[in-house]
């Protein structure tokens, strides 16, 4: 897989301008992403990050982190997902950095999504369903999950970059993706749901291939 990991990493490249300042998510197929960006950093302005991690990563090889605040609207955010249905929306959020990660999605103009194929299904949900918690919101946000049908496990000892905690939520088979997001996003306490179905992906790489 990961293989097709750096394929799809490396084929993200040629969705980069000129000039550009470009969204960078999170995850091992986006470290394929950086590198291969470190190798054109001449071309691009910057970039803007969606965790530590990355920041790390791009500092490393020199290339300028920007504040999102300063940049205004992106022309192109590259991320990864933890799964992806037919209708590039996606489940986002086992790297615990689904906040940043929709904020700059939101900003961006086109959403390239880098997977290899174990991520594509039919039905999302397989893949537990990240929500990031306020601390003090976690019992609560709990009980409306089970309300809900679904089985809500604390990712214990994760603390996100935003200083929350993350709930994982088995069992669901999300049919409607749309309103699931629309109505937890409701639920006091939830930051950000790792459901990417309002705002979907735009194009969606399975290794080097366009889906
Ligand atoms: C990070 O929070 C996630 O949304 C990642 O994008 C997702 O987990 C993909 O990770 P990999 O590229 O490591 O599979």
């Amino acid at each position: 897989m990961s293989n097709e990991k750096r394929l799809a990493g490396e084929a993200a490249i040629r969705y980069v301008e000129d000039g550009a300042i470009v969204g960078v998510g999170t995850g091992s197929t986006v470290a394929y992403f950086i590198d291969a960006l470190a190798q054109i950093k001449h071309r691009v302005h910057g970039a803007v990050s969606s965790s530590e991690q990355s920041t790390a990563q791009l500092k490393k090889h020199g290339i300028p982190v920007l504040d999102l605040n300063a940049t205004g609207p992106l022309s192109l955010y590259v991320d990864g997902a933890d799964e992806c249905d037919p209708h590039k929306r996606l489940i986002k959020g086992g790297g615990a950095a689904l906040t940043r990660e929709k904020i700059i999605a939101e900003a961006s103009a086109q959403f390239v999504c880098i997977i290899d194929a174990s991520k594509r299904v039919d039905l999302l949900g397989r893949f537990p369903l990240p929500i990031e918690v306020i601390p003090m919101a976690r019992s609560l946000v709990g009980r409306e999950i089970v309300k809900r049908g679904g089985q809500p496990v604390w990712r214990d000892g994760v603390v996100t970059d935003n200083g929350n905690w993350v709930i994982d939520v088995h069992g669901w088979q999300i049919t409607d993706p749309v309103a699931l997001e629309a109505e937890l996003n409701q639920v006091p306490g939830i930051v950000t749901v790792g459901l990417f179905a309002r705002r979907p992906a735009d194009v969606v790489l399975v290794g080097d291939r366009e889906m």
